[in-house]
């Protein structure tokens, strides 16, 4: 079984929730706030049983606003929450995102730890330490790097993931063998059928299964965050695929997964085509894509659609965008690119 040490954040993988607080440590039950997605409270209800100090959070993106942490802080307080408060986020994304950047500004931050619950934030949106609300329709533009005491996985939250969130965590975790292992590529093409059985039937499914590869791809993230902890330079590669994919996610609407498998063809065709990935690397790529299901024909999404989100984009500078392009299945590299370079290629 694979470990993964951190420095800065203590990770418990494979645990199980029920005996958190045998395995967590410098954590006192009665300090916890829990913010909890609603749907795990209504999933797991029997879970929380024990517990003071829940709050439930909606699910969806919307819950990611301002106006919404606004009521979350008036329920600290009404709650009697304080500097010694320690604030616990079970849930996906969403929930990791309001409970990190919550508490890092309640009382100017207090500790905090994250509890992720699906296979998106299992592999990703939990650690790096990452705590962004959005703005005025743009995603992630307000937040704080910040990282949390722990990461606490626990997989049986896994039976309950719909087919859609699944593969939401796969297109993440693809796009970590993308620009950084192609060790961890060629498991996800060698051990496809198997993952996917899981996916299928999560229900009665063993997700040790999945152990080692959810290691891989976590290791991957926590190398390149802790070598560029604000995002100068090697951590933005972990935006391949997402300059167009945030850009059809908001115009068609389309889920997350799918929008990140189509940025991730658009990068690999515009990598193709200014000369630095060989045709057959690009077809690989489409070919585990569409393994698990992600979609990966761009031809309906039209860039001229597209335009402006990508201007609108955070990660765009001046005129330039920093896109990030593939040489090779494992090895990534940033080039600032003007928005029409972008759309010609
Ligand atoms: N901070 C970061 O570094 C970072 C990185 C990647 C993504 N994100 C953010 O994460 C968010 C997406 O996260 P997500 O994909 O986890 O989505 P999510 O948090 O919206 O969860 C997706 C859905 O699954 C439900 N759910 C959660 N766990 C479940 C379970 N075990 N069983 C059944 N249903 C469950 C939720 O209620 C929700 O309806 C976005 O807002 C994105 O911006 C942040």
């Amino acid at each position: 079984m694979k470990k993964i040490d951190y420095p800065n954040t203590a990770i418990y993988i494979n645990k199980s929730f029920v005996n958190f607080f045998d395995c967590v440590d410098n954590i006192k039950k009665d300090t916890v706030f829990y913010f909890v997605d609603e749907n795990i409270l209504g999933l797991y209800k029997s879970l929380f049983n024990n517990f003071h100090n829940i709050i439930s959070i909606p699910s969806g993106e919307e819950t990611k606003s301002i106006d919404y942490i606004n009521n979350i802080i008036k329920k600290l307080i009404e709650l009697g929450a304080n500097r010694k408060t320690f604030i616990i986020g079970v849930g996906g994304g969403v929930t990791c995102d309001v409970a990190g950047f919550v508490a890092s500004i309640f009382m100017r931050g207090v500790n905090f730890g994250f509890v992720p619950t699906t296979l998106l934030a299992m592999t990703d949106a939990s650690f790096g330490g990452k705590n962004g609300i959005n703005f005025n329709n743009i995603k992630n533009v307000l937040g704080v790097i910040n990282e949390p005491d722990f990461v606490f996985i626990d997989y049986s939250f896994l039976k309950t993931l719909t087919h859609q969130e699944y593969l939401n965590g796969f297109a993440e975790i693809i796009k970590h063998a993308c620009i950084s292992s192609s060790d961890l590529f060629y498991d996800l093409e060698k051990n496809a059928d198997n993952y996917f059985k899981i996916i299928e039937n999560p229900g009665y499914s063993n997700f040790n299964k999945l152990h080692n590869m959810l290691c891989d791809s976590i290791k991957i993230k926590l190398d390149i965050v802790s070598s560029d902890r604000y995002e100068n330079g090697k951590r933005k590669s972990l935006n391949y695929g997402h300059t167009f994919g945030h850009a059809i996610e908001a115009e068609y609407g389309i889920p997350h997964g799918s929008a990140i498998s189509l940025g991730i063809v658009f990068s690999n065709i515009l990598s193709n085509k200014l000369g630095f990935l060989n045709e057959d690397r690009l077809i690989r790529v489409n070919n585990l894509l569409e393994k698990y299901n992600l979609p990966v024909d761009v031809s309906m999404y039209e860039k001229k659609y597209l335009i402006k989100w990508i201007e609108r984009d955070k990660k765009s500078s001046d005129k330039n965008i920093d896109f990030v392009l593939l040489k090779d299945i494992g090895i990534s590299f940033v080039k600032p690119l003007s928005i029409q370079k972008i759309i010609d290629g």
